[in-house]
């Protein structure tokens, strides 16, 4: 008998049915999830965690038994949304996919908002009999309000609608301070009295202003690590929209989306060797703005420059190179270029590796999609502790449009804004090549000594372009 029959010839109740289909859906969230870990299985725990959506949204229509014209305006808003999702995703450019992520966030945590809102406006918030309830429909407008807001300055920022550089005032951390009081105050007392429309549209507006208040003093290049934090508040919210719908999907999901979305801000924070705090309330980008040009103009070391064909010709002869790709290589979109060189070198008998940091470019596996779009073998890429103690065997390490994350000043210099960020070793090979369009310094803002060691030769130019030159220049030795 098939699954289905099973069921249908069981004592299972309609509600019964609905949990265990849940239950399916959320299993499959967590295969997704599971299949994100690796470069491998990501496209297939992508495909399953959307499998499980489908059913979940299939499943929650069944209950809510809606008449001929819900069911058109349900559809037309599926097929609305759905059309944007795919041909934005189609569309955008890789170097965009931060603001992307920002927006479909922001989009959720707005949702998660405005179902509470009209749950309120259906129901009223209950009283102490349902506290549960109450809770959950004030965080849920809370917290979706301030993730939609946040969101939309974080997109604002990446599009370059706004600054990247922070935007600060004397006494701001203590307006937001204020803020987010007035937030608590109304949200206990909406939950222990249970009434007060007027006092929810202030709790709503306020926690809007509170997203804007709170990402407008970070810097634009910390941004994917707010999305990712503003991402587990989505998840929280929509958790609580799930409470108050009395959905379990909602809660297994927004539960999930917020857990990873907190691992994810921990571990983008520690791999820059910051805390979290530092990136919500160190106006990073203002330090770094001021940094960079006083780095840039205070030195007058010297630097080794050199020419496609003589690098092109110490390649060819070596036995191992390590490749360390960086923002650069995504925005001269070289990733294709890279890939052919690595090719070349290998023909020659060369050992090609590439070292990925885990913060290289600019947002979480950033390195590991442009890689995997050029079809860089998965055993090439080497995580930095697995390939950290491999640098000093190096013929040459090709730096590649990175900067930051090979910065020694980060393990040398305890002044440095980056002292403390762990960093892939890439100045105890024999050779350092980097290539870059100029001296200008990385997204922390601060000189690398590594461009003025003497074993460093510097390849001036866009990266797509000194990769070509090199590529003949290899097969030509
Ligand atoms: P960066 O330190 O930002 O350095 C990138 C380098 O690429 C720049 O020095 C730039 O130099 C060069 N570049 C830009 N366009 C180029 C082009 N067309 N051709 C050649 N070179 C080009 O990058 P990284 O080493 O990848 O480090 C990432 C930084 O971002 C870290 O500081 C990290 O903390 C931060 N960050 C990362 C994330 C995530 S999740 N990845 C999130 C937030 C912050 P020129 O201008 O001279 O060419």
């Amino acid at each position: 008998m098939t699954p289905v029959g099973i069921l249908a010839a069981s004592t299972f109740t309609s509600t019964e049915v609905l949990s265990l289909v849940y239950l399916l859906a959320a299993s499959m969230f967590i295969l997704g999830l599971k299949g994100l870990s690796s470069p491998k299985s990501a496209r297939r725990g992508n495909f399953i965690a959307a499998g499980g959506m489908a059913i979940a949204i299939v499943a929650s229509l069944t209950r809510i038994h809606p008449h001929a014209t819900q069911v058109i305006l349900i559809l037309i808003a599926v097929v609305i949304g759905a059309s944007v999702g795919a041909i934005s995703a189609r569309k955008v450019k890789m170097t965009a996919m931060p603001q992307m992520v920002a927006a479909f966030n922001g989009v959720g945590g707005g949702a998660a908002a405005t179902v509470a809102v009209i749950e309120y406006l259906r129901l009223g918030v209950p009283g102490r009999g349902a506290v549960v309830t109450a809770i959950s429909t004030v965080l849920s407008v809370a917290i979706g309000a301030v993730s939609f807001s946040g969101s939309i300055i974080a997109f604002s920022k990446l599009q370059e609608i706004l600054t990247g550089v922070p935007i600060t005032y004397k006494g701001q951390q203590i307006v937001n301070g204020l803020v987010f009081a007035a937030i608590a105050v109304i949200a206990v007392y909406l939950i222990a009295i249970g009434t007060g429309t007027v006092l929810l549209a202030v709790l709503l507006v306020l926690a809007l202003v509170l997203g804007v208040a709170f990402v407008l003093p970070i810097g634009g290049a910390d941004m994917p690590v707010v999305i990712s934090l503003l991402n587990a508040f989505t998840g929280l919210a929509v958790a609580a929209s799930g409470f108050e719908l009395g959905n379990t999907v909602l809660i297994v999901g927004g539960t999930l989306v917020g857990a990873s979305g907190t691992l994810l801000t921990k571990m983008m924070s520690d791999s820059m060797g910051r805390s979290i705090g530092n990136v919500l309330f160190a106006a990073v980008g203002k330090v770094t703005a001021d940094a960079g040009t006083g780095a840039a103009a205070g030195t007058n070391q010297s630097v080794r420059s050199g020419n496609s064909d003589d690098i092109g010709v110490m390649l060819a002869y070596s036995k191992k190179v390590i490749v360390v790709p960086g923002y650069g290589l995504a925005v001269a979109q070289a990733q294709h270029a890279v890939r052919d060189l690595a090719r070349a070198l290998e023909a020659k008998g060369a050992e090609v590796t590439y070292a990925i940091h885990p913060v290289a470019g600019r947002m979480p596996g950033h390195m590991n999609v442009l890689l995997a779009e050029a079809d860089v073998p998965y055993d090439q890429l080497k995580e930095m502790d697995e390939i950290n103690d491999d640098f000093r065997n190096a013929d040459v390490v090709l730096v590649v449009g990175a900067n930051d994350v090979v910065n020694p000043a980060a393990r040398n210099e305890a002044t440095s804004p980056i002292y403390g960020m762990p960093i892939l070793n890439a100045d105890e090979a024999k050779n350092i090549v980097f290539l870059k369009r100029s001296m200008r310094p990385g997204f922390a803002g601060v000189d690398n000594p590594l461009l003025y060691d003497p074993k460093t030769i510097m390849l001036f130019g866009d990266a797509k372009d000194s990769l070509l030159k090199l590529i003949s220049a290899v097969k030509a030795a």
